[in-house]
């Protein structure tokens, strides 16, 4: 796969286009088969950059962790140890996800910072916080984050100040083999968060609430193995839909779960594609004339729109006939790609956490960097809108979060490779 994606737009797409799981659900339970002393299988498991990493932090603390066709097959280890290896660590914001799983097992670890997509201050503070108040000490070396607990973590009611989803996967991780009960309040309510309290309860672990802002979890002495189909990616589902919006025509979005993005389903009616929840997951989505402006959208925790898809939507909306703004309530720099956006001859102004569309005459191919994983998807979905080829470098950070993207646009007729 090159560095560089290159999309020729000005042609309406087609086909039905399935959906992969769910990286953002994968990630976390991959960090879950830490605590499981059997073996653990995911199915359908996307091949993303971020699964590899994820994979060689399970290798490098002691796990061995292989690809079976489609499936993840991960054997903990004996006697893992918690030293997280900074490169692995540094390539992605889930790398966070692993030290709480890996401090309940071996109660001392070494962690650098995550890394991640540079969408604005991204902090661990709650993530840290939470582990405290479970009975962590945490203390910051010369380069390196050391969390302990040599006695092991007990259970707390802890709220978090804001939802954060990672920070809700911690502590629930955290919570899981903790001594005694936790109450989360305040808790993130993504489906990511259900499928790793269903994940975790198939391995064991007594869970309720999870999907609701008050998580409840009794802790148990051990966790087996289990086998396990991680949700849809309903941020690739988002794109899929965008995708037909900005170039026109019609597809079925097939394995998606329609409500798990609804708010962005419902701008792209508004803006005046058709949408049809044909079947049981899967969804329609038709363009056929112009769209329309649709005002001011915010982002919001879930159930809100998704602020991942936030970009999405406003590829889609650059060609549309009248005004919209996209203001992201998550992140203070999701809108990276509005540069790309006006270099192909969109009409945006990106002010702080604003991205406003007006109408345009059109858009031309050109060449674009990807600025992080979603902002990259948004301008390839930008791209089908223009005649011209549009090359988009720095593409590997698609990569993270698509397995292989301009084939998935291909499936539904687009032009698009790598180079
Ligand atoms: C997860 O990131 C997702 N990543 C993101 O998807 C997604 O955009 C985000 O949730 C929101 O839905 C994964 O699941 C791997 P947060 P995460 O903690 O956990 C602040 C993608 O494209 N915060 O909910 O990092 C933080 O600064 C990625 O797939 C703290 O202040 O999101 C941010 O402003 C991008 N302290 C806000 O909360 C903390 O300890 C949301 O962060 C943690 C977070």
């Amino acid at each position: 796969m090159g560095e560089t994606l290159v999309v020729r737009g000005g042609r309406q797409l087609y086909g039905v286009a399935e959906t992969p799981a769910a990286k953002n659900s994968v990630l976390p339970l991959l960090a879950a088969s830490l605590l499981c002393d059997g073996v653990v299988r995911l199915h359908r498991v996307p091949r993303l950059s971020d699964v590899e990493n994820s994979l060689a932090i399970l290798r490098s603390v002691g796990c061995t962790a292989r690809w079976t066709g489609r499936d993840v097959v991960i054997r903990p280890g004996g006697g893992l140890n918690g030293l997280l290896p900074d490169g692995p660590v540094g390539n992605m914001r889930a790398s966070v996800l692993f030290a709480a799983p890996l401090l309940a097992r071996t109660g001392r670890v070494e962690t650098g910072m995550p890394g991640g997509c540079k969408l604005g201050p991204r902090p661990i503070d709650i993530h840290l916080d939470g582990l405290v108040h479970m009975g962590a000490a945490v203390k910051w070396g010369q380069q390196h984050l050391v969390l302990e607990a040599p006695r092991g973590l007990h259970g707390a009611d802890y709220t978090l100040r804001y939802p954060s989803v990672g920070a809700t996967e911690s502590l629930l991780l955290a919570a899981a083999t903790a001594r005694g009960t936790s109450v989360l309040r305040g808790a993130a309510c993504e489906p990511e968060i259900v499928d790793l309290a269903a994940f975790l309860t198939g391995c064991g672990a007594d869970i309720s609430g999870a999907g609701s802002p008050v998580i409840r979890v009794s802790g148990v002495g051990r966790l087996a193995g289990t086998e396990f189909s991680p949700i849809p990616d309903r941020i690739v589902a988002s794109t899929l839909a965008c995708a037909v919006a900005s170039a026109g025509g019609e597809a079925v979005i097939r394995r998606c779960d329609p409500f798990a993005f609804a708010p962005l389903l419902a701008a792209l009616k508004q803006a005046g594609c058709g949408v049809d929840l044909s079947a049981q997951n899967e969804v329609t989505v038709r363009r056929r004339g112009a769209l329309c402006g649709i005002g001011r959208v915010f982002t919001g925790v879930y159930p809100g729109f998704a602020t991942d898809a936030a970009p999405l939507l406003a590829a889609a909306l650059l060609c549309a006939g009248g005004e919209s703004s996209i203001e992201d309530t998550v992140f203070e720099h999701r809108f990276s790609c509005a540069a790309g956006f006006a270099a192909m001859g969109a009409a945006v102004q990106a002010q702080g956490r604003t991205l406003t569309i007006r109408p345009c005459g059109g858009l031309h191919g050109t060449t674009v960097t990807s600025p992080d994983l979603r902002g990259g998807a948004a301008l390839a979905i930008a791209a089908l809108a223009a005649a011209e080829p549009t090359r988009i470098e720095n593409a590997a950070t698609i990569a993270r979060g698509y397995e292989d993207l301009p084939a998935l646009l291909r499936r539904l007729g687009a032009r698009a490779g790598w180079e």
